[in-house]
This record gives structure tokens, C-alpha cells and sequence, in this order.
């Protein structure tokens, strides 16, 4: 019989194209199906969505609209995703051409909604066959989140935290990696407050997790990354435990999200800047080669110029490796939507374009420092230039290797002899 195609589209976080990958794991494990590029000859089109910011909306709406014209009887449109969860009726009423709509709070139900409306006979849940044959695969350990910083939808289309039990996470990465995955990026909206069960009354937390993968017994080498971190729940067990494996990343992700304390405290960050300044020294010190990375949003609801020099300074003194800067977004229903949103998008627009440069600049200069020096790296895929490869370091840095033997999946030491950007420039150390 010949196989029906699946054409995927993921928008947002690395936690939705985790999703992706289990849902087309889910359809393929049946045998009927494969994943295809070209929309056109797509037999089922999949939206998985984000709703962190009202922008990824407008994008996946104005995607979605445009499916229409792809539509017909044999095929079928599915929308997955946040943005799924929190406006399902304003989507079928928008799109009445979309199949099926699932948010996340109802992605348990998944198999069998697919059973029953694409007529399926047998689906196993839960499984990861990275279909798309990376080196690097996500492996979500946790789903939800009970922080409810005032700013962000995430709790209410997500649900709460939630682990997954320890044996369920290795068996999975074990299987991950006799299929040659050299490196599990652990997901979760907050993988350091990781708290599931080893046994059927022994709870472990995530020092102790990432502990249990770093030695695996695993044939190959392999690397264990892990996003994204809250500050308040970053301890000095987990710092201890990434300096004592080498083969876990020397990369975290810590948002500081304001250099206010006064809009910390209306965003419920539970930290106070200094605080926070005293967690990164503490890192710093333990681990020196660690890449602290981070996200800020400006423009929150009141921010004053003071707020947001307050910011600029913390980003001064800090230097983080490379941040990722959000003009605030007002999202319905979150606390913050309360708060006036009163400040002008001309002021957004230009703090976020100071925050940006600032950053860039910290973080090129930073890379700067890299040229002349050898560093290890696990190329993660091909470029689309001829005989170049993109890998990373334990610390996250992107590497583009020119080299006309195939590199991808070994980890290799490089000299690096330029920067371009964000990217660092190198070639196979001889
Ligand atoms: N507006 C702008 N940025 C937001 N983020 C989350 N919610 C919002 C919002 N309403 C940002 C935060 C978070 C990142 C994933 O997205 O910085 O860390
Ligand atoms: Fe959203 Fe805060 Fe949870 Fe991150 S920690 S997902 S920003 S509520």
C-alpha cells in the first residue's frame, strides 16, 4: 500500500518541535505513513503553534489561511500547538476548513483522536524514533509550568508541571542512542525544578537526573544538554553536578528577563537582580568555561527609562554569551493583562533595538576571544553550502567547519580562525 505523507510545520519553542517529532513518531510507528517536504503532495498538513507572543499568532494565522487553498477531500489539516489550546473556537470559526484542533492539555487523547478520524487500526503512544535522523535530539523530561510569571500564557495552555518518571526518560534516551544520537537535549519550561519518580517512592530531583544519564553505559560518546532554567531554582547540587561530568553541557540557559527589581517583582520572578548576580558569579566560578545565556523583555506594563537603564546596566556587568531580547506582549487572562500595557510601541521598538545591539556586541566580542584557540565540537548537521558543516560546543558556541570528508555526527577538535557573527569559523585540527 502506498504510504500516506505527513507534511509538518513548527512554530515556536524547542518544546513544540519535540512534539512534532512524537507525533510523527506516533503516525509512522504505524507503517502507513512518512514525513514529506513538499506541502503539495502532503496527504495530512500539521500546524503545531506557539501563542508565547501575539506576533507568533498573526504568522501561524496568516499560515493557516493560506492552507485553504490546499484543501480537498483527501486531505486532511490538523493544528496543534498553544495557540491551539487557547483559542480553539476562534479557529475553527476562522479556518472551518482545519480537521482536528489539540491543544497540549489534550495531547494524552491524541492517539485516539488519530485512530478514529484518520482511521488508523493500532497506535502506540509515547515513543521518540528520531524520525528525522538528527545527532541532536530533544528529549522533553518534564511538561507545565507553575511559575506563573505575570507575563506568560505558558501555564494556562500547558497545565502544571509535570515529570516523567525517571526509567521512562532513560529508556528513552538508551534507545536514542543506540540509533546514534551523539547528543539528548533534556526539555522542560523549567528543567531544574525536575522532580519525578525512580521508584514507586523515591522522587529524584534533577542533579540527581542529569547524574543517572551522564553515566549511562552508553558504546559511543555522548553529550547532555538541557533548557530552560529558573533562577530560583538553580542549586549548587546541580552546579556540582555539571562540573563533575564533562559530558554534560556547559551551556545555561538563565532568563533574568528585567535589570529592574521593581519590575521583577510586578513580572513574580521571585529573585531580586543581586541575586541574581551572585548565581552567576557562583557559576562562573564552579564552571569556568560555562556560556550563560539569557531572555529580556522590554516594554513590560509601567517600565520607566530608570527600568529599563536598570536592565542596560545588569546586561553591562553580567555579559551573557548571547540573549534573546521580546518587546512585551500582552496575553489574555495572565496577570499582567491587568496592568496597563502603557508603553508606547516607538519606546519598545527602541529599547529593544538598544538591548539587541548591546548584547550582540558582548556576545561577538565574547566569541572574539575564541580566534587562535582549539575547541571540541559534535557537528549536528550540514549546511546547505557545499562541503560545509554546522557543529556546537559543550558550551553551545556554533562552529561552521569547511571540510570535503563527512563530518556529521563525530566529534572532531577544531581550530577557529574567524568569527562571522554569532558563528564561529574553523577547520579540522590536523
Ligand atoms: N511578551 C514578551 N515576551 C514574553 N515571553 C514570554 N511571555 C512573553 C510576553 N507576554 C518571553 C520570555 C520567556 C521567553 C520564552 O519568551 O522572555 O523567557
Ligand atoms: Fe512562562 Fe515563567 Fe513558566 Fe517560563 S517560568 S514558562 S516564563 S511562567
Amino acid at each position: 500500500m502506498k504510504k500516506k505523507k505527513i507534511f509538518l510545520k513548527t512554530f515556536g519553542c524547542q518544546m513544540n518541535v519535540a512534539d512534532s517529532e512524537y507525533f510523527a513518531s506516533i503516525l509512522i510507528s504505524t507503517g502507513d505513513f512518512e514525513v514529506t517536504n513538499d506541502i503539495k503532495e502532503a496527504d495530512v498538513i500539521v500546524v503545531n503553534t506557539c501563542s508565547v507572543r501575539k506576533h507568533a499568532e498573526d504568522r501561524e494565522s496568516s499560515f493557516i489561511g493560506r492552507l485553504k487553498k490546499f484543501k480537498d477531500e483527501s486531505k486532511t489539516i490538523i493544528v496543534l500547538g498553544c495557540f491551539a489550546q487557547k483559542a480553539k473556537e476562534e479557529l475553527k470559526r476562522k479556518f472551518p476548513f482545519i480537521d482536528i484542533i489539540v491543544g497540549p492539555l489534550e495531547y494524552e487523547y491524541l492517539p485516539e483522536i488519530l485512530k478514529e478520524r484518520l482511521e488508523i487500526n493500532s497506535l502506540s503512544s509515547n515513543i521518540h524514533f528520531n524520525i528525522f535522523d538528527k545527532v541532536s535530539v530533544f528529549v522533553p523530561i518534564m511538561t507545565g509550568c507553575n511559575n506563573y510569571c505575570s507575563y506568560c500564557i505558558v501555564p494556562y495552555v500547558r497545565g502544571r508541571e509535570k515529570s516523567r518518571p525517571v526509567r521512562d526518560i532513560l529508556n528513552e534516551i538508551k534507545c536514542l542512542l543506540d540509533k546514534g544520537v551523539k547528543e539528548v537535549v533534556l526539555l522542560g519550561q523549567n528543567v531544574n525544578s525536575y522532580s519525578g519518580l525512580k521508584s514507586d517512592s523515591i522522587k529524584i530531583n534533577f542533579a540527581n537526573l542529569l547524574e543517572e544519564i551522564a553515566s549511562l553505559d552508553s558504546k559511543e560518546k555522548f553529550w547532555i544538554g538541557f533548557l530552560t532554567n529558573h533562577p530560583k531554582d538553580m542549586t549548587y547540587d546541580i552546579i556540582k553536578t555539571i562540573k563533575s561530568y564533562p559530558n554534560i553541557s556547559r551551556h545555561i540557559h538563565l532568563p533574568l528577563q528585567s535589570g529592574s527589581n521593581r519590575i521583577l517583582k510586578l513580572m513574580n520572578r521571585n529573585y531580586t537582580v543581586e541575586k541574581y548576580k551572585e548565581l552567576v558569579e557562583l557559576i562562573r566560578r564552579e564552571i569556568p568555561d560555562v556560556s550563560i545565556t539569557t531572555d529580556l523583555i522590554v516594554g513590560f506594563p509601567t517600565e520607566q527609562e530608570e527600568d529599563f537603564q536598570q536592565t542596560i546596566k545588569a546586561v553591562k556587568e553580567i555579559e551573557f554569551d548571547s540573549a534573546f531580547v521580546f518587546k512585551y506582549s500582552v496575553r489574555e487572562k495572565t496577570k499582567s493583562a491587568e496592568l496597563p500595557d502603557d508603553v508606547e510601541e516607538e519606546v519598545k521598538e527602541r529599547r529593544h533595538y538598544e538591548l539587541l545591539n548591546l548584547c550582540d556586541t558582548i556576545a561577538r566580542q565574547k566569541n572574539k576571544n575564541y580566534i587562535n584557540s582549539e575547541v571540541e565540537v559534535l557537528v549536528v548537521s550540514k549546511s546547505d553550502k557545499k562541503n560545509v558543516f554546522l557543529g556546537k560546543t559543550i558550551n553551545d558556541r556554533i562552529v561552521e567547519i569547511c571540510s570535503d570528508r563527512d563530518l556529521l555526527g563525530n566529534f572532531i577538535k577544531v581550530k577557529i580562525k574567524d568569527v562571522k557573527f554569532h558563528t564561529l569559523i574553523g577547520s579540522v585540527s590536523s
